[in-house]
This record gives structure tokens, sequence and C-alpha cells, in this order.
């Protein structure tokens, strides 16, 4: 394969090199003192990047497994979930609830489109019983940031469990699981964290905990108590060089400083974001105060086909960046900038695309400097 491409996609990102030579480091015992220390130290480490005092626990298995544990430690056959769609991911939730045989409320939005929190209200006033509320705080498909805080103010009020994914958004965007009252949050290795695919964390509150012990799930793998029997992890073999990967990461957002992490990503979405409609492209989000920090989607002109477009970026610039999935194929385009990513990658995309667009036809006036480039 040819290794000189720029991955643009939202996850899996460029990993830092600094985390691949200390995944390469030599396999330690998994059981051992040594191990142990390390790996607890680094979920203790996690819950500074989810801003909680909850249990966190690291799982080896990408970022649907955290949300599979997330189900599978609470749902019985039966139980109702209020399950909030407005994208792939919030259907993927909807879906692992079905999959355990929940009975599904779905409260759905079109791809693009904010959720409201008065909707979660009405939905959680209608019907007392509804045991968890599932939703996406980073929808991926359609670059959209939810209004977890707000949701959060209303179902910490009910007896019901609220569920988030934020696989894509951890460590990339401000999340603060105490305060926002999350009971599960469920987040992945290969985005904002800056490892590669492979691992995934949750965070579980105290009213997590109440329903957990209460629940007969029919998990094995993912059986929570089982981890927290365990001394907090997994009885299971543990994902040794993805945790020497994972200290390295935590080192490096730490040099960093977690906040200026944060406003990094946030930087770089908004530097995505200006370039894309200084050439008069329009973005995807429906209310532009609701776009993610760490995945921009893009509306494709009228008259040009997105797939194609990938295809010149990859081909011609050997830029990666990803296309709109399931209804939205050929009609949008989606820029990842997640963790190391910075200015220079941001600068070569976006002028890349301002190319390919023009290739494809698209009337717009490239800067003076690329257009010696583009005539090539
Ligand atoms: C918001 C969101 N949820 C869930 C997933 C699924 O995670 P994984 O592919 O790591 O299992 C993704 C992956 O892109 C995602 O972006």
């Amino acid at each position: 394969m040819n290794e000189d491409f720029l991955l643009m996609i939202p996850g899996p990102i460029p990993v830092h090199p600094r985390v691949f030579r200390a995944m390469s480091m030599k396999i330690m015992p998994h059981r051992g003192d040594e191990f142990n220390k390390l790996f607890l130290e680094q979920s203790d480490r996690m819950k500074k990047i989810f801003k909680t005092k909850n249990d966190v626990f690291i799982i080896a298995g990408s970022g649907t497994a955290a949300m599979d544990a997330a189900i599978a430690n609470i749902v019985q056959p039966g139980d109702k979930v209020l399950c909030i769609t407005s994208g792939k991911f919030g259907e993927r939730f909807r879906d692992i609830v079905k999959a355990y045989k929940g009975a599904v409320i779905e409260l759905k939005y079109d791809w693009g489109m904010p959720i409201k929190a008065e909707d979660v209200k009405k939905a959680l006033e209608k019907d007392p019983a509804i045991k968890a509320v599932t939703m996406v705080h980073n929808e991926t498909s359609t670059g959209v940031r939810n209004p977890v805080a707000d949701i959060g103010k209303i179902v910490k009020s009910t007896k019901a469990l609220l569920v988030v994914d934020t696989i894509s958004s951890l460590g990339g965007d401000n999340i603060e699981v105490d305060n926002w009252g999350v009971d599960l949050c469920a987040s992945g290795s290969q985005k904002c964290i800056g490892l590669p695919p492979g691992m995934s964390f949750i965070s579980v509150s105290q009213k997590a905990w109440d329903v957990i012990e209460k629940t007969d799930g029919t998990c094995y793998y993912l059986n929570l108590k089982k981890y927290k029997n365990n001394k907090y992890k997994a009885p299971y073999t543990q994902p040794v060089s993805m945790a020497y990967g994972l200290k390295e990461a935590l080192d490096i957002i730490d040099e960093c400083g977690f906040e200026n992490w944060i406003k990094k990503h946030e930087k770089m979405a908004k530097a995505t974001r200006e370039a894309a409609k200084s050439i008069g492209l329009s973005l995807f989000p429906h209310d532009e105060k609701t776009c993610s920090n760490t995945v921009t989607s893009i509306k494709v002109p009228e008259g040009i086909d997105g797939q194609e477009l990938v295809k010149v970026m990859r081909e011609k610039h050997g830029i990666i960046i990803a296309g709109g999935q399931d209804h939205l194929k050929g009609k949008i385009i989606r820029i990842g900038h997640m963790g190391s990513v910075t200015e220079k990658e941001i600068i070569v995309t976006m002028a890349c695309l301002q190319m390919s667009l023009k290739d494809l036809g698209y009337n717009t006036e490239l800067p003076s400097i690329l257009t010696p480039i583009w005539k090539i």
C-alpha cells in the first residue's frame, strides 16, 4: 500500500509517532503488578478527560464495544429506552437496544437537525417507565454537536439513566460527565485521544451502578460487574500495547495542557468551516451554532458528485476525506480534525479541496499561489 497519504477522515486519525514508539515496547505480563499499576493509572487519568469522579473502565474493543457495554448492562427484554436519533450513530444505539430486546421509543430528527431538550422532556413526562435515554454528543455522520448538558438537566430529575456516546468528541471538546449528569458515557481511542483503533472507555455513575446491580444482563465479555469485581479491569487478557500507547497519548495531551488541546480542536474546526465558506460552500448542519469541534460536514455543491470529489482528493492529492453515509452518500463530505492535526494539514486539505472542486467544474477562483500548481 502506498503510505504517502494524509488521513483527514473523522477517525481513525494519523497517530503520533511517539504513540507508536511506546506501543512497540516489550509486552509485560498483563496480570503483573507493574502492568496493573500502569493500566489503572491510565483509567484514573481518563477521569480527567471525562471530567468525572465516576468509575472509568478501559475496554478492549472499538467504540461500539463501550456503547454495547452501556446497553447490555442496563437493558433487559421489554425495558423502555428513549433513543434519540439524528444520524447514523444515534441509530446504532437504537439498534443495540433492539439487539438486547429493549422496547425502543425513538425520538427521531432529520439528519443534521439539532436535538431539542423540550422534546426529551415531553417524551419522559409521557412515559415515566422509561429506564434510559440514549444520545450521541457529536454525531459524526452529520457534524452536529448535540446539547447533552440541557438534556442532562431533564434526565437527572427522573429515574431514567442518561447514556451518551462521546466517541468522536471526547478529548476534542468539552465534556463534563458529572456536571451534565451523564450516567454512562461511552468513548473510543481512535479519535481525539490520539490512539489507533481498538480500545474504548466507559464511565459509570452511582445511579447507573444501582441499575446495573439489579439488572440480569445477558452479556459475558462486557459484563461491568465482572470488571468492577476484578479490581476495575476486565478479567481477561489486557490490550497491553494499547495501554502503553494510551499512556503516551495522555502524556502528549498533558504536555499541551488539556484545555489547550480542546482549544486547538476548536481552532481547527473554525479554520475548516471558514475556509469552506470562503469558497462559497455551505455547511451541512442546519444551525452553524451546533457545528462539531472535531468533524466538519460540508454540502457538495449542486451538479458535483460528492463521491467523485472524494476520489479526486485521494487519487490526485493523496488526501483521504470522508463522504456522506447512507442517504447522504455523494451529497456531503466530512473532514476530520482530531488529535494531533494542525493548521498545516488543514491548509493542505482545504487548498486541495478547492483545486479538486475546480477540476470537477465548480466555479471558484483559486488564490494566485495555487493557480500555477493547479495547472500542472
Ligand atoms: C459518534 C460515533 N459513535 C460510534 C462510533 C463507532 O465507533 P467504532 O467504529 O470505534 O466502534 C463512531 C465511529 O466513527 C462514531 O463516530
